[in-house]
């Protein structure tokens, strides 16, 4: 039997979790899931819909629910953290504020990432000791944004077996299996690597053959309809840019579009997300509404990692993990995405060579505000959390960042400690 342990239950993501854990039950045997959250009314409409998919499977699954993560960890394999401190309506703070002050932002990114983080890291390090208590053996994989912050957090907290998870990487490659039709049998290898969001393809080598240059060229295929990327830059950076990129090399523009919107993105997610639980009261299958929500597929990078640990078959995955070296340019105990071998027990990265010269120096800093952010955090100090801000290319001016920061220990005050 295979223990998982999710924290956050309650999040609009189970379903497909159960039902991807249900799709490849071979790999697994028999499965324990015990979801936890703090929201039990949530809680019970989400996990309803996950029992009645996994009935209708047929697979063997139990399914119980805890409000405690001291219940939620014990004797598990796998703990999947998927909780967002503060819910919806403090994701809309956030892009509020990145809204008042005119600067680029989005759900990890600016002003967001940095109060996501900070409301996340305390409830981390609660859940770091608890893990490191009573649950020492078991994987963790973080899908709570900002995901690589957390990950390397709670790493930093004394969790050993600690990965970072995001979904882009998966579709990505979906899209790709699609239009040069390959499936999981055949050879294939991306040199996606960089920072969580911040990621770079510069070589798609498929049964041997280098196919970015094709990639690149028929690059508006696949141009996402949510977050556009101009084909022509892809085509002149000579490597495919992560669509957060965006946020950076188009901040204008971002800025431009974001002062225009009638809403943030928050408040669209909040309405899917009304949706979607209505839906989820009596459906017995995941809907096809989820689509419509960025972090839809995550499930499915999750149950591919887990049954690579499981089965030690030595997949090649794209996580998010301690660098150890992968990407020179990076600290060498900093967290990074990278390809990653992932067999028993083992997740390791893959070294591609250094970073494309237009993204390494933008990598860089992010990873210097990233490191920076985490000691401000642990800290509790003031003055690092300020000089993280400096840092930040799409803050980085004084005017902005000291009344910035006030507002985001006074709007957050709640879930913080004393700074
Ligand atoms: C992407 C990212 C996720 C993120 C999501 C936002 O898929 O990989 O980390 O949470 O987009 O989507 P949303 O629907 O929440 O705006
Ligand atoms: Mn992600």
């Amino acid at each position: 039997t295979v223990n998982f342990g999710v924290i956050g239950g309650g999040s609009i993501f189970s379903p497909e979790l159960v039902d991807l854990i249900a799709k490849d039950i071979g790999a697994f045997g028999r499965v324990n899931i015990r979801f936890m959250d703090v929201d039990q009314g949530r809680q019970e409409v989400v996990c309803g819909l996950c029992e009645r998919i996994a009935k209708k499977s047929g697979a063997p699954i139990s399914i119980s629910y805890v409000d405690s993560y001291e219940q939620a960890l014990e004797g598990c394999d796998y703990i999947l953290i998927q909780f967002r401190i503060g819910g919806e309506d403090m994701r809309i703070d956030d892009e509020l504020l990145g809204k008042k002050y005119k600067i680029p932002f989005v759900e990890t990114v600016s002003v967001c990432g940095i109060a996501t983080f900070l409301r996340t890291y305390y409830e981390a390090e609660k859940l770091a000791r608890l893990i490191v208590d009573k649950a020492p053996q078991a994987w963790v994989l973080n899908f709570a944004n900002p995901a690589e912050l957390v990950a390397q957090a709670l790493a930093g907290c004394g969790v050993k077996k600690v990965i970072g998870v995001c979904n882009a990487s998966t579709r990505l490659i979906g899209f790709l299996k699609e239009k040069f039709h390959f499936g999981d049998e055949d050879d294939y290898f991306m040199t996606w690597r960089g920072l969580n969001h911040l990621t770079v393809v510069d070589s798609f080598q498929l049964r041997g053959k280098e196919i970015l240059p094709e990639i690149l060229r028929d690059m508006q295929d696949y141009e996402s309809d949510r977050t556009p990327f101009p084909a022509e830059l892809c085509r002149e950076l000579g490597f495919l840019p992560n669509q957060y990129f965006q946020y950076y090399f188009l901040e204008r523009e971002l800025i431009g579009k974001e002062q225009q919107a009638a809403q943030v993105r928050s408040q669209l997610v909040k309405e899917i997300n009304g949706e979607l639980l209505a839906e989820y009261k009596t459906a017995d299958f995941v809907p096809e509404a989820l689509t419509r929500r960025g972090g839809y597929g995550y499930s499915r990078t999750v149950v591919e990692a887990i049954r690579s640990l499981h089965t030690g078959d030595r997949r090649t995955h794209y996580l998010v993990t301690e660098n150890r070296g992968a990407i020179p340019e990076l600290p060498y105990k900093g967290f990074v995405e990278a390809p990653c071998v992932v067999g028993k027990n083992m997740v390791r990265p893959i070294a591609c060579g250094r970073l494309p010269a237009a993204a390494a120096p933008l990598i860089s800093t992010m990873k210097a505000f990233e490191t920076e952010l985490i000691a401000a955090a642990k800290e509790r100090s003031r003055t690092r959390l300020l000089r993280c801000m400096m840092i930040h290319p799409l803050i980085g001016d004084y005017r902005i960042a000291q009344p910035l920061l006030e507002d985001i220990l006074s709007h957050n005050a709640p879930y913080l400690p004393e700074f």
